[in-house]
Order: C-alpha cells, then sequence, then structure tokens
C-alpha cells in the first residue's frame, strides 16, 4: 500500500513510518525539512509547508498514496486543506487527534463542573468549550493558538473523503519532547529519599500510551479498512493512578526512595494545582482492540525501560519549562517530609 505521512519525523511519526516499513508498505513523508530523524532506507521524502499544500496538488496526484495519514492537523484550517488536497487522489485519511476533546478534560481543569463517567469511550461527550490552549500562556510546544482537534475530527468525519481519527492520550517515549518522565526520574536519579504527592494527585488516574505502541495503533489503523470513518483511541491497557505509576518508574529505575502522600492542606499554595482530581482522564481501551486486533508490541515496564534510558542521556533544555506541575521543590518537600517521614 502507498502512504502518505503529512508529518513524520519528530516524535511519533517516526515510529510510524519504521511500522510501516516493517509491514511492507511504501512510505513517504511530507516535512519542512527543519526536524530531522533517522528514517529507515527506502522511505520517500517530500519537502514543503503544510500551509501550500493544496499547490501542490498535482504532486500528490503523481505520487497518488492511498491513504494520508496526517500527524500535524491542528486547526480546522489544516483539516479542510487537508481534505481538499485529497479528495480525488487518495482513498482515505487517518487523522491524529488527542483525548483533550473530552469534556472531562474541561471538567478537569475546571472549565466545567459535572464530572464524567470513567473509562472514557468513543462515545464520551466532547468539550462544550473549544479552543482549549487560547488562555494558556504556557501552550503545549508546537500547539497553535487555534489549536482544535474537535474541528479537525469534525472537518475529516464530513468529508466525501473517508476518514478515521485516532485519538491519543499522553505519550511517552524517546524522543518525547515534552520529556514526561524526567520530573520523576530527576528526582529519583538525585537520590531523593522521597516524592512528596498530594493525596488527590496521588490517586488521579490519566491514560498515557507508549510510543511505538501508539505507532503500531496508528498503522493498524492506517491499514486497515475496518477503520473507515471509526474513531478510535489508544492507551496502554491499565490506567495507573499517579501513585503507582511513579512507584512503578522508580523500580525500574532502580530508586530505593518511596512515595509520600499528603493531604492537600499541608501544602503550601503554591503547591496546590488548580485542577478538579475528582475528574479521572483515562479511557477504555477496548474498541481498536476489538476492531482492530491491536495490542501493545512493547509491555509496559519494557516501555517505561526504554524511555528511562533514553531520557537519562536526554535532559531538557529548559528544564523547568518540562516540570510537572504538582511536583515540589527540594527545599519544600524537604520541610514537608520533616513532618511526614
Ligand atoms: N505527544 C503527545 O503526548 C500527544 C498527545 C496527544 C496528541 N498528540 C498529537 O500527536 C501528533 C503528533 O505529533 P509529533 O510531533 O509526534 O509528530 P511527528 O509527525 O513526529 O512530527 C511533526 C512533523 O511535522 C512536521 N511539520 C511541522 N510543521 C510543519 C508544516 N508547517 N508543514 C509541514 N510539515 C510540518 C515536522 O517536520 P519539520 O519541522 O521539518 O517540518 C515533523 O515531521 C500531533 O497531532 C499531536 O497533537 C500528541
Amino acid at each position: 500500500m502507498k502512504i502518505l505521512i503529512i508529518g513524520g519525523t519528530n516524535f511519533i511519526g517516526p515510529p510510524v513510518v519504521r511500522q510501516l516499513i516493517t509491514m511492507g508498505h511504501e512510505v513517504s513523508v511530507f516535512y519542512r525539512g527543519k526536524t530531522t530523524a533517522n528514517l529507515p532506507p527506502g522511505v520517500h521524502e517530500i519537502l514543503g509547508d503544510r500551509s501550500h499544500l493544496l499547490e501542490m496538488k498535482s504532486k500528490f496526484k503523481q505520487l497518488s498514496p492511498q491513504v494520508v495519514v496526517d500527524m500535524i492537523a491542528y486547526n480546522q484550517q489544516d483539516a479542510l486543506t487537508l481534505m481538499n488536497t485529497f479528495e480525488g487522489i487518495a482513498q482515505r485519511v487517518v487523522a491524529i487527534s488527542s483525548i483533550d476533546v473530552y469534556r472531562a478534560y474541561d471538567v478537569l481543569w475546571g472549565k466545567e463542573s459535572d464530572v464524567i463517567p470513567v473509562p472514557l469511550t468513543e462515545d464520551s461527550p466532547l468539550r462544550q468549550q473549544l479552543y482549549p490552549y487560547r488562555e494558556i500562556p504556557s501552550r503545549p510546544i508546537a500547539v497553535p493558538i487555534d489549536y482544535e482537534k474537535i474541528l479537525v475530527e469534525q472537518i475529516v468525519m464530513a468529508s466525501n473523503l473517508p476518514g478515521t481519527i485516532i485519538r491519543l492520550p499522553m505519550v511517552y517515549g524517546s524522543r518525547d519532547f515534552r520529556h514526561r518522565l524526567y520530573s520523576y526520574l530527576r528526582r529519583m536519579d538525585d537520590n531523593r529519599s522521597a516524592i512528596v504527592l498530594e493525596d488527590n494527585i496521588a490517586q488521579w488516574r490519566g491514560s498515557y500510551g507508549y510510543v511505538e505502541n501508539v505507532a503500531y495503533a496508528i498503522a493498524l489503523a492506517a491499514t486497515n479498512e475496518r477503520a473507515i470513518s471509526r474513531i478510535y483511541h489508544v492507551a496502554d491497557v491499565e490506567a495507573l493512578t499517579e501513585a503507582q505509576r511513579i512507584t512503578k518508574i522508580g523500580k525500574i529505575a532502580g530508586w530505593q526512595g518511596k512515595v509520600v502522600i499528603v493531604p492537600k492542606s499541608q501544602l503550601p499554595s503554591e503547591g496546590k494545582l488548580p485542577v478538579n482530581t475528582q475528574q479521572d482522564w483515562f479511557v477504555d481501551p477496548t474498541r481498536i482492540r476489538q476492531e482492530l486486533e491491536y495490542k501493545e508490541i512493547v509491555p509496559l515496564d519494557e516501555a517505561l525501560r526504554r524511555t528511562i534510558d533514553w531520557q537519562r542521556t536526554h535532559s531538557p533544555q529548559e528544564p523547568q519549562q518540562f516540570a510537572v506541575p504538582w511536583l515540589l521543590d527540594y527545599a519544600i518537600e524537604d520541610a514537608i517530609l520533616s513532618k511526614f517521614p
């Protein structure tokens, strides 16, 4: 099968490309040439900016991909241009979305009050307010101000060109530019005797996915016609509490310390997060497993071990930018630990 990836050279894209090549498909990547990845031999590269996608329609017609996987459709315009460019060329588009489309995300961030039942299914209610990152001063890296995967999904699913949506959880693994494990691992490698966690955060559960597993799910969705007009989310099968997750990372990292759970009332105001931890944010991982026979190709412990190995040799350049907001600085933590040994 001929598959075109829009993007494909940063974090999640390269393992998607590798999976598709391993499965025997012919893969092209379209990107600007600013981000480099070690892609397997035989991958065809097309340089360009997605804002000029439509102007390159004749080039894509020549290439004639059967499926287009758009890794980086962030806003309404991206999706409109995507569908207009490939209508009449491709047979299907797969768009990469996020579990931030669910209303539970707004409840978590205090924008809505009624807690949504979990696990979330693909049919759980979506956010009622658009543009989730518009008011957030430190938007996730590379996310434009008009980021809105709900609009991307609507356009892809309403087009004459068939579509598939994959909603991703918090993804971790090699080349994770958000360095999701860094804040924990740093404390562990600094031989901190304990990590202090607010009780509400300790029991909170969110969905994570290891990059190679997520990439495998995307590759399955791109190559199986059963995925036509379907929406899937993908995530690690078990959603751990934050305390369980840190403990597991610690065990694999060889950390001798422990997680100390402290009532919120005992934390200084700067340690209190404005999130509603009554709202968990984890998904039911069943649909993609049943319909596309997806299962993890890398088990959880091995996924964490690979991520830890990579993270240890790839510290973020600006550590404070990647801090997990609920972790305290060492001085505050030491003061609390003197009361909760
Ligand atoms: N990471 C997470 O935890 C997470 C969670 C939920 C959803 N997601 C979604 O997952 C997706 C994957 O992100 P990723 O960075 O891992 O994808 P990726 O496909 O590995 O990397 C992004 C690619 O887009 C290219 N690119 C960026 N701007 C471009 C432009 N204007 N025109 C053409 N190409 C452009 C980059 O190369 P150049 O810079 O060279 O152009 C790079 O190849 C995103 O849609 C994100 O919203 C991620």
